[in-house]
């Protein structure tokens, strides 16, 4: 069935590809780029230390910045003393609201098409006081030391207001349903309490999952300044063209004349979005008339970026005695701001999960006096994997199935929420894959039994899921030049996921050139396309634009070819490009060199820009990428120490473009997941509103040595109805892992954790 989706999307002309009704016609000739596992194109760069990121950025005249952040959840700046800091030596000024340029509220993320606010609270415009940490001056200095020692000096006084900070006491208020991305997170189909109530076998339980923040190794840093009337911001980010509209929008600029790039960033994960700090940068450049560098330090970023909020989630599964779901409970609570678009969307992997005769979904949320929440790796999957696919484990033990047949069982035929086909799902493959290459066979379903020495040793396993997603706007620009190159504009993001070496990939493919022929230019704002590296979207994004734009560019090239070029006559359906050129589809010694059709017509380059078609392929088919899950873990029968002794993810994702960035994808992924499932929590302090654990000394992370070899193994089937056949890989590596773990300490010490972090006190 995927050969005859593929030669059927091979013979269609590029003229008739449109998403959502046709497959992509992907790369209609093979040359071998595609799937190639070539190293990161900017690897050299970086290992040499000459990639250089926003807080790198060289300018003359430049001042330091260092923040002040508010010491209370809720209430009013009742007097600020600035003095002594701005006698301080090497201090150039200090901004605060009374100083501060007026300036608009950031347009909040989904708000409009290129909104890219975390939430829409005025920025340093009064002196009231939202959440605890909230930036309340910042200090320029001549260095960053001056500035940093003077922000110590700066007293303020303030007026505190009651402020609702405990999940608890806001639940007591009660809770309203949530909203995410416009759509609603409540499904129902059936009665699904009473199908529990009736079910011969039934679990029902909570699962906790905690705060979490962003801790990407590049910190959040920003260099800004002001060139006539153009604002120039080197930003780490993962929206360049929302940020360079946003901030337009807020200084009352027209777009053009805010130029954002962002050609390197040192992880992104959500959190590489507009917060305050590129804002209070452009201001301060402003009051300072000089360029302004800003980087949060790392107690910075938990005060001044959103993370991810808790979730309190139910999963109740009522199923008959061979395993079969008459009952999928999925609902919860988690905390959003009132001026934030995110809340937790921990059901959406529940929707397209299972077969079950009756389903019930719902978020609903609270609202807290704290920094918003915001985007963070596998929103919504990553911790509600961990409920359900915990849940299902809990049922497979009481079934006495295998975890992995039950998981079978269940498989739907359509997405059961949606009603639509899958695009295609081959998750019961990763599964068979998974199990023999991992040894499934070898596990004692008996759980507490296997044991060397102090360790006791258990396997788990887990479903992971994440949705394909295609957001419109993705357009680039192909130039082909008169000495045979390539080059794609495209506003898009290398964050370390290996984009602009799949891209070069892909562009090479698709135009029959060969791979040192082709460049691939990002990251700055003024480039085609509104692209935005997130929801593992981009690679998608980016390979519907280029095809667009190779598709124009052969009708572009036909034109320019003329009457005595052995490819004319031809129309864009009856050629391909190939040997870097153009040739009859079916008659390959009617070909012409692009460089010959320039020569010709006398021109030095071609260029082309065009827009990606609307993604109509996710309002056709249910498009999710999946992966199978497997842990090995060590548990210490003495400490209650957990250690992942062994890891392997079984993907089915789609293409894979290049195997080698992918792997790295897949590992890192799962590498948060294993920091999901055992280590990351902030502790946040609900009397104060206060996040207490700002720095990676007491908010821990998975280090080298809390990680074993990861295994990854993937399918490869390509999925008709995504560009180049691709879905997402970004962020499905970190859902299911956390369960996969939960389910193998299960297996080693007969003990269920059903609240993360699985720290070692939970397991004596
Ligand atoms: Mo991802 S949390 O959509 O950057």
């Amino acid at each position: 069935a995927v050969q005859g989706a593929m030669a059927k999307a091979v013979a269609l002309a590029p003229d008739n590809w449109i998403p959502g009704g046709e497959p992509d016609p992907l790369i209609r000739e093979r040359y071998g780029h595609v799937g190639k596992p070539l190293s990161r194109i900017d690897g050299p760069l970086k290992v040499s230390g000459q990639a250089r990121f926003a807080a790198e950025f060289p300018m003359d005249g430049m001042v330091y910045a260092a923040l002040v952040f508010s010491t209370i959840a809720k209430g009013r700046i009742a007097t600020i003393d600035t003095a002594l800091a701005e006698a301080s030596p090497g201090v150039v000024a200090v901004m605060d609201h009374r100083n501060a340029p007026r300036l608009a509220p950031p347009p909040v993320f989904m708000s409009a098409p290129k909104a890219a606010g975390g939430d829409n609270l005025p920025i340093m415009q009064g002196n009231d006081v939202r959440w605890n940490g909230e930036p309340v001056a910042v200090v320029l200095g001549e260095t960053q030391e001056q500035a940093n020692h003077a922000a110590s000096l700066i007293r303020v006084i303030y007026e505190e207001a009651p402020a609702l900070t405990s999940f608890a006491e806001a639940r007591g208020q009660g809770t309203r349903p949530a909203v995410f991305m416009g759509q609603s997170l409540h499904d129902e189909r059936g009665d699904a309490e009473a199908a529990l109530a009736k079910a011969e076998v039934q679990v029902d339980a909570t699962y906790l999952t905690p705060r979490h923040n962003h801790n990407a190794i590049e910190l959040h840093g920003v260099t800004a300044a002001w060139q006539g009337d153009v604002l120039r911001i080197h930003d780490a980010s993962q929206l360049v063209a929302h940020t360079a509209w946003s901030i337009g929008q807020m200084f009352g600029m027209a777009e053009d004349k805010v130029v954002v790039t962002s050609p390197f960033v040192g992880g992104g994960f959500g959190g590489k979005c507009l917060w305050q700090h590129q804002v209070l940068a452009a201001m301060a450049a402003k009051v300072t008339d000089r360029p302004v560098r800003l980087v949060l330090s790392r107690e910075g970023v938990y005060r001044v970026v959103g993370g991810r909020s808790p979730t309190e989630q139910r999963v109740a599964l009522g199923a008959d005695r061979e395993g079969r779901l008459k009952a999928l409970i999925h609902t919860g609570v988690t905390i959003k701001t009132a001026t934030n678009a995110m809340p937790e969307p921990f059901i959406l992997p529940t929707r397209s999960a299972y077969a079950s005769d009756t389903l019930k979904l719902d978020v609903q949320v609270v609202e807290l006096d704290m920094l918003a929440n915001t985007f963070m790796r596998a929103p919504g999957e990553s911790v509600g994997t961990f409920a359900l696919e915990s849940a299902i484990d809990e049922l497979a033990e009481a079934l006495d199935i295998d975890p992995i047949e039950l998981r079978i069982r269940n498989e739907p035929e359509k997405d059961p929420s949606t009603g639509l086909p899958f695009s295609s799902r081959h998750i019961v493959e990763a599964w068979r894959d998974g199990a023999q290459r991992f040894g499934w066979a070898r596990r004692d379903p008996r759980p507490g039994l296997r044991r060397e020495g102090e360790w006791l040793i258990g396997m788990g396993c887990a479903t992971g899921t994440y949705p394909y997603y295609r957001m419109p706007g993705g357009a680039a620009r192909i130039t082909l030049t008169r000495d045979g190159r390539a080059i794609v504009d495209i506003a898009a993001h290398e964050m370390g996921m290996g984009t602009a070496t799949a891209q070069t990939q892909v562009t090479a493919e698709r135009l029959g050139l060969p791979l040192d022929k082709v460049s691939f230019n990002y990251g700055d704002s003024t480039l085609p396309g509104v692209v935005l590296a997130g929801g593992s979207q981009q690679t998608a994004s980016i390979g519907a634009a280029v095809g667009a734009a190779h598709r124009d560019l052969v009708k572009a090239l036909l034109k320019l070819a003329g009457n005595e070029s052995p490819v004319a006559g031809l129309g864009p359906g009856d050629v391909v490009s190939r040997e870097e050129g153009l040739c009859k589809a079916d008659e390959p010694s009617r070909h012409e060199t692009y460089t010959s059709i320039l020569a010709r017509a006398g021109r030095e380059t071609i260029s082309v820009e065009a827009e990606g078609p609307p993604p109509l392929e996710t309002m056709h088919w249910s498009m999710h990428s999946h992966a199978a899950m497997f842990c090995e873990v060590r548990v210490n029968a003495v400490t209650g120490e957990p250690r992942v002794s062994r890891f392997l993810g079984s993907f089915d994702c789609g293409r894979i473009l290049n195997p080698k960035t992918a792997m790295s994808q897949f590992r890192g992924g799962i590498i948060m997941g294993l920091g999901l499932a055992l280590m990351e929590e902030t502790q946040f302090d609900e009397r104060k509103g206060r996040v207490m654990n700002p720095s990676l000394a007491e908010y821990h992370v998975p280090v080298h040595m809390d990680v074993p070899e990861i295994d990854a193994i993937w399918t490869d089937i390509p999925d008709p109805h995504a560009p180049m056949g691709a879905r997402g890989i970004g962020e499905i590596g970190i859902t299911g892992t956390a369960a996969a773990v939960a389910n193998a300490i299960y297996n080693a010490t007969c003990k269920r954790v059903r609240d993360l972090p699985i720290t070692l006190d939970k397991l004596l």
